[in-house]
């Protein structure tokens, strides 16, 4: 039995925050910022709750895979920007979409979350413990970025995307493995209350490194080559670590998808948002090999390979 991605969604917030912009507010510069991450702008969520981006990415997800809200039966949302310190955002999610037969929770995996979600729902999924799952990733990281704080503002952004899950579509989920080391909890963390805080070279480094080992081991695992590979849908942190981990994997930068020029970092709402725009842009059809793989503060890290 293999688990399918039925439908995808997306959404993000209206204002546009340019490198222009921040040029304004920090001591940076477009040329700056373009070169050293390939960000161009980020979406910025105003007077919208995580909730709020949560639910319209979800309404598309149920939409475009034709499953009414009463038929989910499990929604995990992955985020480390919740609205409350309780109850979990997925409940709320839960009572706006009227999800009335689903179990909800959050998950904290930073910008792996989204792939631990499809670990945790295809585990429940394939031992029949739930039929259809809605899985979200959603941050409205804005309010917890230090907007005084040239090394970190630049990167991120708010946005959210959902995807429905079951085991009666065509696509499998071939192989994934995912891993956390807790012993580099420094490297990127969010105060209580206060501001996210990130040593920038050092995570740079260990992203490569520790998404190209994932990525070949869920490769050899599944028994495929690098060439059957049709698109890479790696966490849109930085441009350059999208690069680096394509020539490591020796893969052409033309089969790795990539929209951060428009979005930023949007931590567990990046790849579901990717997603979604490769399957618009047709770069992701029905049948195609995927490849998925992020890493995150915790530190946290996974691959997942799909037939989509
Ligand atoms: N504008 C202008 N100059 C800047 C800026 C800025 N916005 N930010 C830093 N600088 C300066 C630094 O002060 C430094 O100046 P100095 O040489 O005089 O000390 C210089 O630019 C170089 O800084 P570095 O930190 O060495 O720059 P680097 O090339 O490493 O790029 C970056 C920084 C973009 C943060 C990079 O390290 C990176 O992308 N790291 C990974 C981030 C990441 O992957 N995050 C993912 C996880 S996010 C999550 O889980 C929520």
């Amino acid at each position: 039995m293999g688990v399918s991605i039925e439908g995808v969604g997306y959404y993000v917030p209206q204002k546009v925050l340019t490198n222009f912009d921040l040029e304004k507010m920090v001591d940076t510069s477009d040329e700056w910022i373009t070169t050293r991450t390939g960000i161009k702008e980020r979406r910025i969520a105003e007077g919208e709750s995580l909730v709020d981006m949560a639910y319209k990415a979800s309404l598309m997800a149920l939409e475009e895979s034709k499953t009414k809200p009463e038929e989910i039966d499990l929604i995990i949302l992955a985020t480390l920007t919740p609205d409350l310190s309780f109850p979990a955002s997925a409940c709320l999610l839960q009572a706006r979409l009227g999800c009335n037969k689903a179990y909800a929770f959050d998950i904290s995996a930073a910008c792996s979350g989204f792939l631990y979600g499809l670990e945790i729902a295809s585990s429940l999924i394939i031992s029949n413990r739930a039929k259809k799952v809605l899985l979200v990733g959603a941050e409205r990281l804005s309010q917890i970025v230090d907007w005084t704080d040239r090394a970190t503002c630049v990167l991120f952004g708010d946005g959210a995307g959902a995807a429905v899950l079951s085991a009666e579509g065509e696509g499998e989920l071939l192989a994934s493995a995912m891993r956390s080391d807790g012993s580099y909890w420094d490297i990127l963390y969010g105060e209580r209350c206060g501001y996210l805080r990130m040593k920038g070279k050092e995570l740079f480094k260990l992203a490569v490194r520790s998404m190209a080992e994932v990525c070949e081991e869920v490769i050899k695992r599944a028994g495929v080559s690098i060439a059957d590979i049709d698109l890479v849908v790696p966490h849109q942190a930085n441009i350059r670590i999208m690069q680096a981990l394509a020539e490591r994997l020796n893969i052409p930068m033309e089969k790795a998808y990539s929209n951060i020029h428009k979005y930023g970092n949007t931590s567990a709402a990046s790849i579901p948002i990717a997603l979604y725009e490769a399957k618009q842009e047709g770069r992701l059809k029905r049948g195609d090999l995927v490849l998925l793989t992020a890493m995150g503060g915790g530190l946290t890290w996974g691959a997942s390979l799909l037939r989509f």
